[in-house]
């Protein structure tokens, strides 16, 4: 591509948009913001205001058949990622797909095709957890090199005191978002712990799992409550609403109508097993108790325990050469650069790691350059059938076998 500026359209003018995405992307040399879009007018209007914005819609196929665009941001909720996703790529659109990726393989499968077929470019998020974050391409660097020996067994149960938020009971707000029977429940709002296990371990061969509803009666922050934020705003640099949001009452009742507590046995290809549970904390846990409840991985040889307060990662090797540095315990830390949970822009942290900074960086990068992803389709596909396996084995009361592969479709299993 030329280096006009990229033409790019939002859909979904909710709290990841405006948290994170479009003040990003209003300061970007290459990038233009054509037009937003939103089913609600008020956040449309409010945020073509605020991000100077060309257009407003409510309507994304009026949006698409209404502006010439280069790119579309879909940040809309889950239950619309596929169908946003497929009508952009027919229309030769590069897409950056907010996660999780689609709520069925078939979906997943769908959006891999077309978008090899239009040979456009296609970013999956999340991109934290990936080789993008530095973080990971040390804790990756150091797998590989065998300071872990055999990794054969992990678990990810994310309860560790960093873990508790005041939110953490069930997302703030969102209705139709997280809450919905389209929205596939927590099971697809946590593609990070799979992130996560897949970048650091590799494909995963089977899926075993049990997910349900445990507690159905919810209460959000009105929607009102956002729009009327919007509205007040006038720095586009301060529109984080996530710091608004978890302290305003949840006055609205809502039925939780998918799975919000859900445990899966993954076996991944290299032989190792391990667990990973999503569900919310209703309570904190005790202050300066452990540092884990991030992923943990156990090898023949080392450890490796992720928390996310201090340190990034923090690594134990019998094999110490293998290892930059120890401190006096023999442990190597792999010092914390980012916090993409609080992502802002301009960065808080010189050169820190934030996710959705990076992921729109790359993929302006890749757009320009004419280069496939990092976490690509076929990425993208691989981690959402690790998510659906999971409701597939609670479902049938089965393991789960996978069928794709980081990289493609796996040998001898049926496509399905
Ligand atoms: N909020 C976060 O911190 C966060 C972080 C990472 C990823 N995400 C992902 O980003 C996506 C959006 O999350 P959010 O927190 O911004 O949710 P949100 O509910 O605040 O925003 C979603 C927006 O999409 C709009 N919308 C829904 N259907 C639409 C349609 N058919 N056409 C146009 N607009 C439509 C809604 O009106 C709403 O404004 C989700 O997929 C979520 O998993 C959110």
């Amino acid at each position: 591509m030329s280096n006009e500026r990229i033409r790019t359209g939002i859909v979904g003018c909710g709290v990841v948009a405006t948290a994170y995405y479009l003040p990003y992307l209003m300061d970007m040399e290459a990038v233009e913001i054509t037009a937003v879009c939103d089913l609600n007018p008020r956040r449309a209007a409010e945020c073509k205001r605020l991000f100077a914005a060309e257009r407003a819609f409510t309507d994304y196929y009026e949006m698409l058949d209404g502006v010439e665009l280069d790119a579309v941001f879909i940040l809309t909720g889950p239950g619309t990622h596929a169908r946003f996703a497929l009508e952009a790529v027919s229309r030769g659109k590069h897409v950056l797909l907010q996660k999780p990726m689609a709520t069925s393989l078939e979906d997943a499968h769908a959006i891999t095709n077309a978008v090899r077929e239009a040979g456009v470019v296609a970013l999956i998020e999340p991109s934290s957890g990936t080789v993008l974050d530095p973080d990971f391409r040390e804790m990756k660097r150091l797998v590989d090199s065998g300071a872990l020996g055999d990794p054969y067994w992990f678990c990810h149960i994310p309860l560790g005191p960093d873990h508790y938020h005041p939110a953490l009971s069930g997302n703030p707000y969102g209705v139709g978002t997280f809450y919905s029977a389209e929205s596939g429940g927590m099971v697809f709002d946590y593609p990070y712990g799979p992130t996560q296990i897949v970048s650091l371990l590799g494909d995963c061969k089977s899926v075993s799992g049990m997910a349900k509803v445990s507690v159905p009666d919810r209460s959000v922050v009105p929607d009102s409550v956002y729009d009327e934020y919007l509205e007040r705003a006038t720095d586009p640099h301060a529109t984080n609403y996530w710091d608004v949001v978890v302290k305003a009452p949840r006055t609205r009742k809502v039925t939780m109508e998918a799975p919000d507590n859900a445990f899966s046995v993954y076996e991944m290809a290299n032989g190792a097993l391990g667990v990973y549970h999503v569900g919310r904390l209703f309570h904190p846990m005790p202050k300066g108790g452990a540092i884990g409840g991030g992923l943990e991985i156990y090898g023949t040889e080392g450890n490796l325990i992720m928390g996310r307060t201090v340190h990034a990662a923090s690594i134990v090797s019998a094999r110490k050469e293998l290892l930059p540095s120890v401190d006096e315990d023999g442990w190597h830390h792999i010092p914390k650069r980012g916090d993409y949970s609080k992502a802002k822009w301009p960065q808080p942290v010189p050169g820190a790691f934030t996710y959705y900074h990076e992921s729109t960086a790359h993929f302006v990068d890749c757009i320009r350059e004419n280069r496939d992803p990092i976490p690509n389709v076929e990425w993208g596909r691989h981690i959402t059938e690790m998510m659906y396996g999971v409701l597939e084995s609670s479902r049938t009361g089965r393991r789960y076998d996978m069928t794709t592969t980081i990289t493609g479709l796996a040998e001898g299993r049926e496509r399905k």
